[in-house]
This record gives C-alpha cells, structure tokens and sequence, in this order.
C-alpha cells in the first residue's frame, strides 16, 4: 500500500489517453496533467513565430530554439494550457499542432525544459499523467503504469470524429496518414521514445468502451492505493 498514487498512462495518439486520464483523475479525487498538451503549447509558440522544423535542424536552428525556450512558460493546471501566461488550451486542439509538436518533442532541449517541469509538477503527490515517456522515463517509479493503445484505424477514426466537430473539411484517410507518421516520429525519435514501460499493463481499447477502461484502472489503483 502506498501513501501517494501517480498513475502514468502512456501510449500512441488517439488511444483515449486524455479522455481516460481525465475519467480516473475525476473518479480517485486526485489530479490530471496532460503533457501532450505542454508538447502543443510550444508547438503553438513556435509556429506562431513562424519558425517550423525542417529535414536539416542546424547548430544556428537549434540555438534560436534554445534562446526562445529561455524565455517561455508552460504550465497546465486544472484543466488549462497556459503558455506565457495566456490560456491556449483551444488553439493546441488543430491537426497542424499535432505533427509540428510531434517534430518539437524530439529536441532535447525542448524534452529537458518539459520533463523537469513535469517531474516537479508530480513529486509527492497523487495525480494522473498522461503521455509518451511517463512511465519509462518522467516518473520511472509511479505506483500505476498502463500503456493504452487501439488500432491505428480505430484511433483515425476517433480523432476523425472528434475534428470533425470543429471542421467539416476534415478527410479520414489523410488523418490515419498523419497518425501513422506521427506514431513513426514518436516511436523512433532518439531521446524519451514512445515505448511500453516493462512494468506497465498493456490494454488494447479498440473494443472497449470508455467506461470499461477507466473502471478497470481504477480498479488497479484501488488495490494499490
Ligand atoms: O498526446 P498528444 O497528441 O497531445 O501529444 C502531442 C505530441 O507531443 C505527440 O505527438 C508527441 C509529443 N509528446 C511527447 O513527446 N511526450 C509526451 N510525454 C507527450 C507528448
């Protein structure tokens, strides 16, 4: 039995992370953080500055990186994506945001300045953390490890269905084609990879509902906790 509980749900985009990190968090009465949205914010700060990654990141790109990642804040808490201050919780929500934060998360300076914001944010104390690296790395010895995963399919589809609600142009085939080269990126970049933990529980959600889920893992953490 354990004083604290940090759960660390990791697994590719579209899996359901988010929805059933945010289900367990509310039903344990602890809280949620949502690093991929961290990863989306200085996404958004880059492009907004118009700088984009491109095939070759030379010393002179990497430095103007660096200098910008100086003077930025990232927080998120309670819910909201702060960058610098300014609430940008919705604008992170678009398909463009998704590949370029894909591309960021792979600098190590960009990997550094959010995992030891995201190491702080969960010393000591209960909470629900949903990402890439979180169990094989932010919090290699959090009580509770999943790694949620679905089809590539079924995860196009879901992301699909959810920008389809904010934008009818939206094309499936070309989301399952961002999602398959966002999970090549993700996997196989150099530093903090998207890999299963060796003590996390593998759990397929292609077939299962939401509910199921999030029942099933508070039900793990119950016997921990
Ligand atoms: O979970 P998401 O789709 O909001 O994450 C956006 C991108 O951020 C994802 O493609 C990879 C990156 N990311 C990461 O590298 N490490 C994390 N812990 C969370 C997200």
């Amino acid at each position: 039995m354990s004083d604290i509980l940090r759960i660390a749900i990791d697994g590719p985009g579209g899996a359901g992370k988010s929805t059933v990190a945010k289900a367990v968090a509310k039903k344990l009465g602890i809280d949620y953080i949502d690093t991929g949205a961290m990863y989306r914010a200085i996404a958004y700060k880059f492009m907004s500055l118009g700088i984009i990654p491109g095939k070759d990141n030379d010393a002179q790109f990497q430095d103007l990186i660096n200098k910008i990642l100086a003077s930025t804040e990232v927080d998120y808490s309670k819910g909201i994506t702060r960058l610098d201050g300014t609430d940008v919780s919705d604008k992170i929500r678009t398909a463009e945001i998704s590949s370029t934060a894909s591309s960021f998360s792979a600098f190590p300076s960009v990997r550094k300045k959010l995992v030891s914001l995201q190491q702080k944010m969960a010393q000591e104390k209960s909470l629900v953390m949903d990402g890439r690296d979180i169990g094989s790395n932010v919090i290699k010895d959090a009580e509770l490890k999943i790694f949620l995963t679905a089809s590539p399919e079924e995860r196009a589809r879901r992301r699909f269905e959810e920008l389809s609600k904010k934008n009818d142009k939206v094309d499936y085939e070309a989301v399952l084609c961002d999602m398959k080269i966002r999970d090549r990126n993700d996997m196989s970049r150099q530093l903090n990879p998207l890999v299963k933990a060796e003590d996390a529980l593998e759990l397929d959600s292609s077939n299962m509902s939401v509910d199921e889920v999030v029942d099933l893992i508070c039900e793990r953490a119950k016997q921990l906790f």
